[in-house]
């Protein structure tokens, strides 16, 4: 695959690094570009690469970048997922399982792709062993989209917790977040997507040592708006990405076209 040279507009906010494309497509070939380095480079030093992996339209053009443009050794990668539907098995296509199967693990072949069991009859239980799994080790990298509300993973701006005792927990999705599933087609109407999810926690994910955040299009523009701008409050749980000490906010002009000055 062609690399794209394109240089991002970038700044920052607080800790946080902010890249800005000129379009969707760039932002996830740079994006890519920018991965497949840090894994080569961490790869070079440990025999193996702990990752989480987000879902939703804006990872798409962004993983298919990053597969496409090979060099990385998917063998010494073990990947998690950020979230899970409670109660929808994996074969179910609407199923964030179901999505990183397809797009992810056929594809390349990873050492070992730990899904959440939306369908566990213990969902207590699957947050305990799902948390066992994570804690094990360090995590070297995350990836993460936007909710138009701010969540990240599933932590609603309702449950979110800056300092949650848990690595993963249980939570009851708000309205907005059901609807935009729906508007997204990933299911028939809004009795049809579940209440509840799984979700690694906010701790968890900033636990990881490098963080990956993509946000593309004019409907993320004042929540990416809110959150660089305004204070840092669970009220936008994305916008906890300012105090991480090595995260990386992606944006097109679209998300980005609401900040000031830029
Ligand atoms: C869902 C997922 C999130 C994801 C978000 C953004 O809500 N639970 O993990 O980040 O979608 O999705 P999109 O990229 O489709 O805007």
């Amino acid at each position: 695959m062609m690399l794209i040279s394109n240089t991002p507009k970038t700044f920052q906010i607080n800790q946080l690094s902010v890249n800005i494309y000129p379009s969707e497509v760039e932002l996830a070939q740079g994006a890519a570009q920018i991965v497949r380095e840090y894994l080569i480079s961490i790869l070079d030093q440990q025999t193996e690469a702990r990752l989480l992996l987000a879902t939703g339209n804006t990872q798409i053009q962004f993983l298919d970048a990053l597969i496409d443009l090979g060099g990385v050794d998917w063998s010494r990668l073990v990947l998690f997922h950020l979230d899970e539907y409670l109660g929808v098995e994996a074969e179910n296509t609407a199923s964030f399982c179901y999505y990183l199967r397809e797009r992810v693990e056929k594809r390349v072949k990873p050492k070992h792709f730990h899904y959440i069991k939306g369908d566990a009859t213990e969902p207590i239980i699957e947050c305990d062993r799902y948390a066992n799994l994570l804690n094990k080790q360090p995590i070297d990298l995350c990836f993460l989209g936007i909710g138009q509300n701010g969540h990240i993973a599933f932590n609603e701006p309702s449950v979110a917790n800056f300092d949650d005792p848990h690595w993963v927990k249980l939570v009851k999705l708000e309205e907005s977040t059901r609807q935009t599933q729906v508007k997204q087609n990933n299911f028939p109407e809004i009795d049809a997507v579940p209440q509840y999810a799984y979700t690694l926690t906010i701790p968890t994910i900033l636990s990881a040592k490098k963080i990956i955040c993509l946000a593309s299009g004019i409907s993320k523009a004042e929540i990416v708006k809110t959150a660089l701008e305004e204070k840092i409050t669970v009220s936008y749980p994305v916008s906890i990405l300012r105090h991480h000490p090595d995260a990386h906010l992606f944006l097109d002009t679209y998300s980005a076209s609401l900040l000031e000055n830029r």
